[in-house]
């Protein structure tokens, strides 16, 4: 973990309040495992608001054009409130306090083909976020993704191209029906696991709490270790201040988990579901 001061490079619109934000920081990009965050504090000066970092996962690692070694991190930042609109107003050459990689991410231990030969990732909306640096370490490890990707409206289907190139399959839908299936991104999911029903394979998802909680459901349903990275509010980012804890079940334990430490990946079974965080 590194507390660094770097330089936006470029701010990209991708539409919908969406954009990509590049980062020049080779140090910080050198240590990612795919799921990790950064805290980033999205104003320039240190009494600005909003005071306090905002949590944004990396989505890839940005390289050098000739050498190909890390040289920053990019991040999907979708517009919601005063810091994303600080941020994505940002120009190029704006110095920002940068905190990171910070969280545990996907567990992927090099055993993992003996157990599982597919991987079902599953996005809504910016919960695309984590799952490109997954992708490329499941195809490393001879794991097949399959991408569920679901939106509102096709606008939210943003930063397809990545997945494209590398040549996995794609399944799109959205609740307007303006891409891929009409309904819900669960739907497809459920229906590709009533069609295989196998267990060598892992389900892994980011989006909506709704969203996860009904992977989860279908992961319980079906017999399947399912992985979930979640969102929760941060104060520190840093495990000191309790502000993003998840309610988890007694019987594991600990009552309470940290996103900011003990995730923000997790087996969804470590998740009380019926408690969402505020
Ligand atoms: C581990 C982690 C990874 C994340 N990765 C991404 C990412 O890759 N791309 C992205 O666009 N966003 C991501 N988020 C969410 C992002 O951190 C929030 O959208 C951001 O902090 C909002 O800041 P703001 O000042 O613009 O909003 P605020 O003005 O503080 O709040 C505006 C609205 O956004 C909601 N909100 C604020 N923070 C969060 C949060 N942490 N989770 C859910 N809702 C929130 C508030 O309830 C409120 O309704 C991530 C969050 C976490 C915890
Ligand atoms: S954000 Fe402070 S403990 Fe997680």
């Amino acid at each position: 973990m590194l507390d660094k001061k770097v330089k936006i490079k470029a701010v990209r619109d991708l539409g919908a309040g969406n954009h990509l934000i590049v980062i020049a920081s080779p140090e910080q990009a050198r240590l990612v495992r795919p799921g990790q965050f950064v805290m980033l504090k999205c104003v320039e000066n240190t009494g600005e608001n909003p005071l306090l970092r905002r949590p944004f996962t990396i989505f890839n690692i940005h390289r050098n054009a000739r050498s190909g070694k890390p040289a920053g991190v990019e991040l999907l930042v979708k517009e919601v409130g005063v810091g994303t609109r600080r941020l994505v107003s940002a120009r190029p050459g704006q110095t920002l306090d940068c905190l990171g990689p910070q969280g545990h991410g996907f567990q992927l231990p090099s055993d993992l083909p003996s157990r599982v030969t597919t991987a079902c990732l599953v996005a809504g909306g910016v919960g695309i976020a984590p799952l490109l640096l997954l992708a490329e370490s499941l195809l490393a490890l001879r794991v097949k993704p399959i991408l569920f990707y679901g939106g509102g409206t096709v606008a939210d289907l943003v930063l397809r191209e990545p997945f494209e190139r590398l040549g996995i399959d794609i399944i799109t839908s959205t609740e307007d029906g303006s891409h891929g299936e009409r309904g819900l991104v669960t739907e497809p999911l459920a229906q590709f696991l009533r069609i295989h029903p196998r267990k060598d394979i892992r389900l892994y998802a980011c989006g909506p709490w709704g969203m996860m909680r009904a992977v989860h459901e279908l992961a319980v349903g079906h017999d399947l270790q399912c992985e979930v990275s979640l969102e929760a509010r941060m104060g520190c980012g840093l495990g000191a201040c309790l502000g993003c804890v998840v309610a988890s079940p007694a019987a594991e334990g600990r009552p309470y988990l940290r996103v900011c430490q003990d995730g923000p990946v997790m087996n969804s079974r470590l998740v009380r579901w019926d408690i969402e965080p505020v």
